[in-house]
């Protein structure tokens, strides 16, 4: 696991555009894996100005989110479909059936699931998975507990989970209650994986993933068994991995 400690969110946000841009350079058919949060949003607009000044091409680039609310309409304002599209989609040349979400609409979940990994399959899996973690250590929505073999599943969000996304609906009620989330299984067979943690609200969730024991009491934990992890981490998200 590499470890890059950077002085702040800007920062942070440049060093993992410039990862995946050099990702994307070197394979242009390249299948990435995105997260949602605002742990990315600085990345992806970093991604979005190197794009317009020419260097960077998504054209033949793939791309599959980790998660989607379940339920929740993808033109919902607080889908994580409309938020890739608002952040990165709308704004760089991404080809639009190239883009992979799981459908929060899906009537029949277990269906939606194997549809996802079936699609992950066809493609050769992800070559690029970009993460954030949550302040409980999850990874997508792989809530601490959750067994590291399950592919893509549904999940009930726990209560932290559920009052930590409240800053986007604006109340809590209003958070859907479960998500659909690729599975740690699922993650875990990415070829490269690009954690990104900011702020000191993460700090012991990372330092439990990364100086802890490997226990799915700590989705994040099992990173530590992944043979090629960057974790980019700002001085605050740092602080306790001293
Ligand atoms: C989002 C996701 C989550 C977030 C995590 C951190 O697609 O999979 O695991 O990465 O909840 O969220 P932020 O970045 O909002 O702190």
């Amino acid at each position: 696991m590499k470890l890059e400690i950077v002085p702040d969110y800007a920062e942070l946000s440049r060093r993992a555009a410039e990862i995946v841009i050099a990702e994307c350079r070197k394979r242009p058919q390249i299948v990435l894996g995105l997260a949602t949060g605002a742990t990315p949003i600085g990345m992806y607009r970093q991604l979005v100005q190197a794009y317009q000044r020419g260097r960077v091409s998504f054209s033949r680039a793939t791309t599959f989110n980790l998660d989607e609310y379940y339920p929740i309409a993808p033109d919902h304002p607080h889908s994580f479909r409309r938020f890739m599209h608002q952040q990165l989609f709308d704004q760089v040349d991404l080809a639009a059936e190239r883009i992979h979400f799981l459908r929060g609409t899906a009537a029949d979940v277990e269906r939606e699931c194997s549809r996802y990994e079936a699609e992950l399959e066809a493609v050769g899996g992800i070559d690029l998975q970009v993460l954030g973690i949550g302040e409980n250590g999850h990874i997508g929505f792989n809530e601490p507990g959750t067994p590291f073999h399950l592919k893509t599943h549904k999940v009930a969000l726990t209560e932290q989970t559920m009052r930590a996304n409240a800053r986007f609906f604006g109340s809590l009620a209003d958070v859907p209650r479960h998500a659909l989330t690729m599975g740690i299984c699922s993650i875990m067979r990415s070829r490269k994986i690009l954690l990104l943690a900011s702020g000191e609200k993460k700090a012991d969730a990372l330092a439990a993933a990364l100086l802890g024991p490997v226990t799915e009491a700590v989705p994040a934990s099992v990173l530590q068994l992944h043979p090629d992890v960057t974790v980019i981490a700002d001085k605050a998200a740092a602080q306790r991995l001293a």
